[in-house]
């Protein structure tokens, strides 16, 4: 491919991924993206995937889920002369750091949002973390086939709850039983919700946005309120900004309902005209690499581990940064400068005739590895070195303490932590007064994926004690004293020697702030 053709491939993707709190209908929606990508043929195939409750000492159940996991990991489609990525982040009992590190590996986020309940803790946390990297987001007020929260309250927790500007693109016409359909002042039209009918039906709006001809819709009150909230927004709401947007400062809002398939595609059809293509990403020497570079550049997100003791291997999953990825290229791993050759590659291809094989800048591919990548490695051709700047630690919010069952097996039982904690499968602290280790996570699954591969790859079977939810607050080692330290909040020290207290609760944190007002604490991401 010569530089022409790599940028104009590198300019179809768009690379996101789906934040929102579990049962928003992120499912829902991805399915109805997959429709239009032609990817699946009917609603539901997404969600026969998605696995009901499952016991969570059955690995066998584990195991199907995580293989389920890995080919829904990503999922790409053409649509619209675009190809499409969309990369997971689970929730519910697999929700882990993995999830929030594919964050890194996005150019943009879809945020969903059930019209009902409004804005939710995860969908809040996965959100700091789109904002932190500026990226741009896009919101999905779901669920309004079912009475919702009035939208103004809607967008106003968007401003209040999360601090960043809203522009709705469109505005829903009533709710629940009495949902009519939006007021697309984007597209100059109302689109009618009919759930009976198979066509979308839309209205045309004249240049002062009334519907054009006679329609009994404008007699409505539901949709005169609807239409004179709109205008309000209009003349005192935010003014469209593409600069704001860019920057993850300003939200496009669109309202709909994945299930019946409403405002789903004209959500869609919007992201594409505004959503950034892959940009060039910063290196740790302060350099940029533009995504049109001749040399392929990428770097490891996520690594999910077989559960399956028969297969040891694990797949790092790569996004690619720059260039062409070809199967059997070599490449150089920065962290330790040897060569490694890419043939066992997964790529996460859309399943039609039409589709050219190619993976470029802003496609993801998974490496099938037996240990050599760890979390953030940079992977480059060429013959200049890169390294892309670290990816950022997280806060962890579960606990345990952990030892070694067999007190003779300390040494696999040392050798298998540090390779996992390493890896960034779990977060390590020891303990200052003993020095008894404590693993931290963002959720449950770490430590159950954790337990299991100290056992299959360490033979180290593990004694773990759950301290449940603390929050984990960084303390400038200057200002430290031992003495600091209670019950109440555990002093430790990270990986990397600095030290933070784990408080129990919100109550003892403040308790602490009280009592040394000068110490200053801080929390990771
Ligand atoms: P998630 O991936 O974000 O966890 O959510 P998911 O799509 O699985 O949706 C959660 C539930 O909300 C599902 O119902 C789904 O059918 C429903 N849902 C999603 N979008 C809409 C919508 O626009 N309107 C309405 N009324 N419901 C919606 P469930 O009963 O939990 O599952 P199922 O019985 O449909 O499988």
């Amino acid at each position: 491919m010569n530089e022409k053709e790599l940028t104009k491939e590198v300019d179809k993707r768009r690379t996101f991924a789906i934040i929102s709190h579990p049962d928003a209908g992120k499912t829902t929606i991805t399915e109805q993206l997959l429709l239009f990508g032609g990817i699946v043929r009917e609603a539901g195939t997404v969600k026969a995937r998605k696995s009901g409750n499952f016991a969570k000492s059955d690995w066998m159940e584990i195991e199907q889920k995580r293989g389920i996991s890995v080919t829904s990991s990503v999922m790409q489609f053409d649509y619209q002369g675009k190809r499409i990525n969309i990369l997971d982040t689970p929730g519910h009992e697999d929700f882990s750091e993995d999830t929030y590190r594919t964050l890194m590996a996005v150019d943009s986020a879809v945020m969903v949002i059930d019209a009902a309940k409004g804005i939710e803790p995860q969908t809040k946390k996965l959100f700091q973390i789109c904002k932190m990297r500026g990226i741009p987001i896009f919101t999905f007020m779901n669920k309004l086939d079912r009475d919702s929260r009035p939208p103004m309250e809607l967008v106003d927790q968007l401003e209040n709850v999360l601090g960043i500007e809203a522009y709705p693109m469109n505005w829903p016409i009533g709710s629940g039983r009495i949902f009519k359909g939006i007021y697309d002042r984007y597209n100059h039209r109302v689109e009618l919700f009919q759930p009976e009918s198979n066509e979308r039906n839309f209205l045309k709006l004249d240049k002062d946005g009334n519907i054009e001809g006679d329609n009994q819709l404008e007699d409505d009150d539901i949709y005169g309120d609807a239409k004179d909230e709109m205008d309000l927004i209009s003349e005192a709401g935010n003014e469209f900004s593409a600069e704001k947007i860019k920057n993850g400062d300003q939200t496009p809002v669109f309202f709909g309902s994945a299930l019946a398939n409403f405002g789903v595609q004209t959500f869609l059809d919007a992201y594409l005209k505004m959503a950034p293509a892959p940009g060039p990403h910063k290196t740790l020497a302060g350099t940029e690499v533009e995504p049109n570079d001749e040399n392929f550049t990428g770097f490891v997100f996520k690594i999910q581990a077989n559960m399956n003791p028969h297969h040891r291997d694990r797949i790092a999953f790569v996004r690619i940064c720059s260039g062409e990825f070809k199967k059997g290229m070599d490449v150089t791993l920065d962290r330790t400068q040897k060569s490694i050759r890419l043939s066992n590659v997964t790529e996460f291809m859309a399943n039609t005739r039409e589709n050219v094989k190619t993976a470029v800048a802003g496609d993801i591919i998974g490496l099938y590895d037996t240990g050599n990548f760890q979390i953030g490695d940079t992977i480059y051709t060429g013959k200049h070195q890169v390294e892309f700047e670290k990816l950022p630690q997280f806060t962890p919010e579960l606990f345990m303490r952990v030892s070694a069952k067999n007190v003779m097996k300390q040494k696999s039982f040392h050798k298998g932590i540090k390779q996992l904690v390493q890896e960034g499968a779990i977060q390590l602290y020891t303990t200052y007064s003993t020095g008894q280790y404590i693993l931290g996570a963002v959720g449950q699954l770490q430590f159950e994926v954790f337990k299991f591969r100290m056992k299959n790859e360490y033979n180290s079977d593990v004694l773990m004690e759950p301290m449940g939810n603390k929050i984990a607050r960084w303390i400038d080692p200057e200002q430290l004293d031992e003495k600091m330290s209670s019950s109440r909040n555990i002093l430790v020290k990270d990986i990397n020697e600095e030290p933070l207290f784990l408080f129990e609760n919100q109550f003892a944190e403040r308790w602490f702030k009280d009592k040394y007002p000068n110490v200053k604490l801080t929390a990771k991401l």
